[in-house]
């Protein structure tokens, strides 16, 4: 057998190892999901090998006649899901959501706020000298909120301060932007709706983590609360294909769609836009019992590992008001978030490190961070419940501080995971959650 056939078999082997793991897996890595057997049949339909340039019905290719009515009731659901003027399909992530935003709304080189990534903002929010997608890329100056980290949220207060000592300094600041990947509060969107009327900024707001969450009015509204322009990710507690989508008010649509093209994209994955359609309709109709267990399992999980001695972020506010909690493991016998993730991979239980805000003053860095974030969309859509969260804190408890044999516990949790094995809240639950097509 020639050396490339190998290697192409390899990858079906390892596509396979894979699928079969993630069946035996607790995953509760917060910025994923596993979307429907119905979404995966929809990612994986021709539209894929298919190009469609602009706008439906104004197309700078041809063949687009099912392409364009697929996008178009595509838009249609997200407009009616997240209540907006008007939306946006075609971004082919979270973060190329945002660089529609950030083309829409300033020039290269405005100034901007945002959460720094130690108070979890993302890096496509992130300064130039980090390598930042808005100062590297777009150029754009960051200052970042003042944090209150006992509320764990933007101190309003202080931020307000600081803007006016901005454009006090001659410093204007163009844009707001709300949002982040540590998410567990919602934003003072509200309160700074003032502010920006006053000293004419636009607001804006990544909801690239909670989109779910928002879509079934389970964590904050942001479109109404005074944002002009909300982006998203789809495949976080939106359960959907790997994609994006910009949402805002109808005055803001040109500047958006000349964002997406002939700014940022040329191909906009169309199969993607087939899967996330599907996930719109699901999530209309499935959505509040969904993203309402959601919730009271990250709540459920949070207070479990806080009866075991975790010490998780927030336990005064009920730990979380989203899908993830944030745990400070600095004190626990394995001391840092590395060690942490490794350890509990072994166990099939698969968890994020996370900087914590105090860590760069303790001389930690993202490496070795004090902290793990959890996030509860995917165990919840297998239909896992409060008592369920009970059990995979204590799978967690008996690796990382009772330091029990990682194989052990990796083939409990693959036994516990055995009644967990279909997606809920979906019209078709009969497909096993992680099988794949395979036509070879
Ligand atoms: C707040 C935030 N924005 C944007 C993104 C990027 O999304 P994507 O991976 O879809 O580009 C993430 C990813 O986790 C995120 O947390």
């Amino acid at each position: 057998m020639s050396e490339h056939k190998e290697l192409y078999d390899r990858v079906f082997d390892l596509i396979e190892k894979h699928d079969d793991w993630m069946h035996n897996t607790i995953n509760l890595i917060a910025s994923e999901n596993v979307s429907s057997p119905a979404v995966r049949s929809a990612i994986v339909c021709d539209f894929r090998d298919r190009y469609a340039e602009g706008w439906p019905g104004e197309r700078v290719y041809a063949g687009c006649k099912y392409i364009d009515e697929v996008e178009l009731i595509c838009i249609d659901l997200a407009k009616k899901l997240f209540r907006a003027e008007f939306a946006d399909v075609r971004p082919v992530s979270g973060v190329v959501a945002n660089l529609m935003m950030y083309t829409a709304f300033m020039k290269p080189g405005d100034r901007m706020m945002a959460l720094s990534i130690a108070h979890g903002g993302h890096i496509s929010h992130a300064r130039g000298n980090l390598g930042g997608t808005a100062g590297a890329v777009r150029g754009h100056k960051v200052q970042n909120w003042v944090f209150d980290e006992q509320e764990f949220n933007i101190d309003v207060d202080a931020s307000a301060k600081k803007i006016r000592g901005l454009f006090q300094d001659g410093k204007d600041v163009k844009f707001l932007l709300f949002g982040g990947s540590v998410f567990l509060f919602p934003h003072p969107v509200k309160e700074f709706r003032k502010i920006a009327d006053e000293y004419g900024m636009h607001i804006g707001y990544d909801s690239a983590h909670v989109s779910g969450l928002i879509a079934a009015g389970r964590f904050q509204d942001p479109l109404r609360e005074g944002a002009d322009v909300m982006t998203a990710s789809t495949h976080k507690t939106m359960p959907g294909p790997q994609h994006g989508v910009v949402l805002s008010k109808e005055e803001f649509a040109d500047a958006i769609k000349r964002a997406a093209f002939p700014g940022l994209m040329s191909n906009h994955h169309l199969h993607n836009v087939a899967g996330l359609a599907v996930a719109l309709a699901e999530m209309i109709e499935f959505g509040h019992d969904y993203t309402d267990q959601i919730i009271k399992n990250a709540r459920a999980l949070g207070q479990a590992l806080h009866e075991r001695g975790w010490n998780v972020i927030a336990e005064q506010k009920g730990f979380t008001a989203s899908h993830q909690i944030l745990v400070d493991i600095s004190e626990t016998p394995m001391k840092d978030g590395r060690t942490v993730e490794e350890e509990l991979e072994k166990a099939n239980i698969v968890i994020n490190r996370n900087l914590l805000p105090w860590d760069k003053k303790r001389g930690r860095d993202y490496k070795t961070p004090g902290g793990i974030r959890l996030g509860t969309s995917e165990m919840t859509r297998l239909g896992m419940k409060e008592s369920e969260m009970d059990a995979i804190a204590e799978f967690m408890t008996r690796v990382v501080m009772k330091g029990e044999d990682v194989r052990k516990v990796a083939e409990d949790v693959a036994e516990f995971r055995k009644d967990f094995q279909h997606v809920h809240y979906a019209f078709d639950t009969d497909t096993p959650a992680y099988a794949h097509l395979r036509f070879k």
